[in-house]
């Protein structure tokens, strides 16, 4: 009999789906990647068709499985995947009654608007850790039920069904036997109890949800359900599922409280594991679950900022500075500073510690002799400061300081990024060895689920580091460097 040591990690995210397949050690066998089309039907609004999201997958994974020498060896299925984006379809078909509605779509910052006013925010935070912006999920469901013909009587009858793009994977993959979440994209709906660990009736009246259309919530390993046997050649558990940030928590061995990891991805997301905590931010962080395995919980304060590897893709496909973003390191030291040129990516609002859904972008400081590299380099630059407005919002709000933060995703590829964001830490940054750290986290949690590796540490005993930044900056230009970022984003706000 063929020992099953493998894992399979499908890794869906905001632009591109991968599919990896990891052995027992968490070292890379195969792997298959696709772009996919984004949809901008409206000033804001940002939109996935769920079918290119399901067939990529697939292929990926299909592609992914047959590069490692077949489905004999895959113990099991991990998915993680962009969070709070939402897919409703229909339970007899498996049909979506809409696009999805991506993470990064503002069109009901109106709503959170008006449900502000009203006072609506006290409740939601309390309840579920987050605040009322219309990154979260709950008004972009409400949206959908409200503006699709029948959409609302019919999910009040039971023939609709509501996911996070884990949980629509999950039902694709096991031939709609499975209607399921994990705790991680649960939470950020904007209707999960992050305390009582439950879907919370007043925030489903609040924001007009029935019941019905909900998904089961479970651990992050669990067998979730098996794939139909005609997508492999045979059924394997789905046994692990997070939330792409989540799972890089996972992925970086940040299993203890006091460590963070910051991913660079579209956006960038920076998680401070609290243990089992749940620390309450003063700053306007978002207080999440990191994850939780055999009912035993850990959670994390995060801070989210829309747009990191975002403002890279602008500069290559917006303004043509660029064709590969790796050329942005030699830009970044053609110039010995920033030549007062500062950058704010506001290009869907501002998201922690800000939470200014109206806020746009801008670029300021120029003079005559600025140059695209001022530009290219006030792009990175400006990354690295929005990561030191999260972290010092976390040390303030009594998340520990974490002298190292671990970095993984596009961007951590960069060193002069690397070098920039140590400096303006103050603090080590250290890069992995592994770069998919996102994919190698939920290949972690499936293979907890179905007993490949047994403990965290025996998982953190695997971290690699690949490579180590320390300060070197002085400090009387690392201030005056900050104030003026400061400055620069002060201009752009709606909210003061
Ligand atoms: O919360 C949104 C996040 O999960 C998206 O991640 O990697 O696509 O930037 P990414």
């Amino acid at each position: 009999m063929i020992k099953q040591d493998r894992i399979l990690a499908i890794d869906q995210g905001t632009t591109s789906t991968r599919s990896i397949v990891f052995d027992a050690k968490g070292q890379e066998i195969s792997v298959a990647r696709q772009e996919f089309p984004q949809y901008y039907p409206n000033q804001g609004w940002v939109e996935h068709d769920p079918e290119d999201i399901w067939r990529d997958a697939k292929t990926t994974a299909q592609e992914a499985v047959e590069r490692s020498g077949g489905v004999d060896r895959i113990a099991a299925v991990g998915i993680t995947n962009q969070r709070e984006t939402i897919v409703v379809w229909d339970r007899a078909t498996g049909k979506p009654i809409h696009n999805a509605i991506v993470w990064q779509d503002r069109r009901t910052a109106r709503l959170c608007g008006e449900l502000k006013k009203d006072g609506a925010e006290k409740l939601v935070t309390e309840r579920t850790g987050l605040l009322l912006d219309p990154y979260f999920s709950a008004t972009k469901l409400a949206w959908i039920l409200d503006n699709v013909d029948g959409a609302r009587a019919r999910a009040e009858k039971g023939e609709l069904a509501f996911g996070t793009i884990d949980c629509f994977l999950l039902w694709r993959l096991t031939g709609g036997k499975s209607h399921a979440t994990d705790i991680t994209n649960a939470c950020r709906t904007l209707l999960f109890d992050i305390h009582r660990q439950q879907w919370d009736p007043d925030l489903l009246r609040l924001f007009r949800i029935p019941e019905a259309l909900l998904p089961e919530v479970k651990d992050n390993s669990s067998i979730f359900g098996e794939t139909t046997p005609d997508l492999f050649g045979r059924a394997v558990p789905v046994a692990g599922m997070a939330g792409d940030q989540q799972s890089a928590v996972v992925g970086q061995a940040c299993f203890k409280p006091g460590t963070a990891k910051a991913t660079y991805g579209t956006g960038c997301f920076v998680l401070l594991n609290t243990g089992d905590t749940p620390i309450v931010s003063r700053n306007r962080m978002l207080t999440t679950i990191a994850y939780r395995l055999n009912g035993k919980t850990a959670y994390a304060l995060e801070g989210s900022i829309f747009v990191a590897g975002a403002a890279i893709k602008w500069l290559r496909d917006g303004l043509h500075l660029i064709t590969h973003a790796s050329q942005t390191d030699d830009m970044a030291t053609r110039v010995p500073h920033s030549h007062g040129v500062y950058m704010v990516p506001g290009f869907v609002g501002l998201g922690a510690p800000h939470w200014d859904p109206d806020a746009r972008g801008l670029i300021c400081g120029l003079t005559l002799d600025a140059t695209e590299a001022h530009i290219a380099r006030a792009a990175l630059e400006s990354v690295a400061y929005q990561t030191l407005d999260l972290v010092a919002a976390m040390t303030q709000d009594g998340g520990g300081t974490a002298e190292t933060l671990r970095i993984d995703g596009g961007m951590s590829a960069n060193d002069w990024f690397c070098q920039f964001l140590a400096d303006m830490l103050q603090a080590r940054v250290e890069r992995p060895k592994q770069l998919e750290t996102t994919a190698l986290g939920a290949a972690y949690l499936a293979g907890l689920g179905v007993g490949m590796w047994n403990s965290l540490d025996e998982i953190a005993s695997e971290w690699e580091r690949g490579a180590l930044f320390e300060p070197e900056m002085d400090g009387t230009q690392r201030k005056t460097m900050i104030d003026g970022w400061h400055m620069a984003v002060r201009r752009t706000l709606t909210q003061r």
